[in-house]
């Protein structure tokens, strides 16, 4: 396949070489966002009377039917074109001749490209935001059910205070508002258009850009700088950087459960539709998909520092260097949505064993503080109280008891504060239903949230 700059040479590229350079094995990714770019380019070059209003119109119905062609298979993207572009452009000379050849007027491809993974990134972040709030639609519904289920709360992996199931998916749910937040504001600081900066300097062209920038769906219009517009990727970082901060998120998810769904837990049974078994011990369910979101967060992080790394040193303005930015970004982008999409799946049909949680958090001393909190409302001093318990939790460590086991006399060896209405005051419900600070799991207190949650996931972005 002839290529788009064979004018001043007088020997062709060495194979191995033109191998070397292709990026049509990648960028082919992009085929839709490359055609709806010359589109609209070809759309303005004619109302500008650049090209021949004539030859613009061929060139609109000739890139549409490229299109449909490629989208229903009947057109295949050859491995021999050295990139999408190319491919795109030749495609269409034999479709139209002449006219097609007109197209490339007042563009370059470093114009071109740029356009391209901006386009990409948009519609990808969009895909990737529609998987979040299905992930959070999810949780909102288990947060629902789940108001009463009461957990043992952790800090240092040790049982803490108690909270509920509710409240423990609520944390999950406030890191996916923050990454959609994240995904909306790169959206709007990425949103102008590089069109039309030609190869670093603009061109001769009368181009209208704002028309361009205006056909494509950019908000803020035109970008103001053409040399920073062919060499930006500020906004794949970015991109990447706050993929890499989804995938922290539900690589701690995926963390808590496995632990969750250890034998020594069992607080969740993980559904047999999103577990795997060992090819030779036959008792094992594994959680395959929860360590697989675990797993590739790797990659994600590392596509980030791939791209960071190759930026660093790129004078401007565009360098072929750049041509990396596709591979580490398409698989970053792919492989974030699937994680959303399994990990939604497997949450989905996950079983909470509510009983086991809650001896959990009972067996556990989650009510200590609670019941330090009693012997103050008594008048005791915090320290002091704090000191007594203390010695309680050692008794029944001993005996293998909670502290609502021990009996009133046993209680008052320590403190004759105790009096009958301890047993009500450290009770599961009435640890976490008197946590009524906002933010706190009381139940009257998270319904409010929940409300909150519900009117979020309501609003249109
Ligand atoms: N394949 C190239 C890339 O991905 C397209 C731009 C080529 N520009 C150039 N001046 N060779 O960056």
């Amino acid at each position: 396949m002839a290529n788009l700059w064979g004018g001043r040479f007088t020997e062709a590229t060495d194979s191995s070489a033109y191998r070397f350079n292709q990026s049509v094995f990648f960028d082919r990714n992009m085929y839709r966002e490359d055609i709806e770019g010359s589109m609209a380019h070809a759309r303005m070059l004619g109302k500008c009377g650049i090209i021949p209003a004539g030859d613009a119109d061929l060139i609109i119905s000739g890139l549409d039917s490229i299109l449909k062609d490629i989208d229903e298979g009947r057109l295949e993207i050859s491995e021999e074109a050295e990139d999408i572009h190319s491919f795109i452009e030749s495609a269409l000379t034999e479709r139209i001749g002449d006219a097609g050849k007109r197209l490339h007027t007042g563009r370059s491809r470093n114009d071109q490209v740029a356009l391209d993974m901006k386009l990409y990134t948009r519609n990808r972040i969009l895909i990737l935001d529609d998987g979040l709030k299905a992930l959070q639609e999810t949780l909102l519904g288990i947060m629902e059910q789940n108001l009463e289920t009461f957990m043992p709360g952790f800090t240092h992996l040790q049982k803490a205070q108690p909270v509920t199931l509710a409240h423990h998916l609520g944390a999950y749910f406030e890191m996916f508002i923050r990454d959609r937040d994240r995904l909306f504001d790169i959206l709007d600081r990425m949103d102008y258009c590089p069109l039309g900066s030609g190869a670093l300097a603009g061109t001769t062209y009368p181009l209208d850009r704002d028309m361009t920038a205006d056909l494509l769906g950019f908000k803020h219009g035109p970008t103001r700088n053409s040399m920073d517009s062919v060499s930006d990727r500020d906004y794949l970082i970015e991109t990447l950087s706050a993929l890499s901060i989804i995938m922290m998120h539900l690589s701690r998810f995926s963390e808590e459960i496995i632990i969750w769904n250890s034998n020594e837990y069992r607080f969740v049974e993980i559904d047999d539709r999103y577990s795997t078994g060992s090819s030779i011990m036959p008792q094992k369910k594994n959680p395959d998909i929860a360590e697989l979101c675990r797993g590739k967060t790797g990659r994600v992080y590392g596509s980030l520092m791939s791209l960071l790394t190759t930026m660093k040193g790129i004078p401007l303005a565009y360098d072929k260097d750049m041509q990396e930015d596709k591979e580490a970004a398409f698989d970053a982008m792919e492989n974030v949505t699937n994680c959303v999409r399994e990990f939604t799946g497997m949450l989905d049909t996950i079983t909470f064993n509510k009983e086991i949680m809650e001896q959990s958090a009972k067996k556990g001393f989650t009510n200590a503080t609670d019941a330090a909190d009693y012997l103050v409302k008594k008048g005791l001093p915090f320290r002091d109280a704090h000191s007594v318990v203390g010695r309680l939790v050692l008794r029944c460590i001993d005996k293998g008891i909670a502290i609502d086991d021990l009996s009133l006399e046993e209680l008052r060896e320590e403190s004759e504060l105790f009096d009958n209405d301890i047993y009500d005051a450290i009770s599961l419900k009435t640890c976490v239903d008197k946590r009524l600070t906002k933010g706190a799991p009381g139940s009257e207190r998270m319904k409010e949230e929940i409300e909150y949650y519900r009117g979020y996931l309501k609003k249109e972005r």
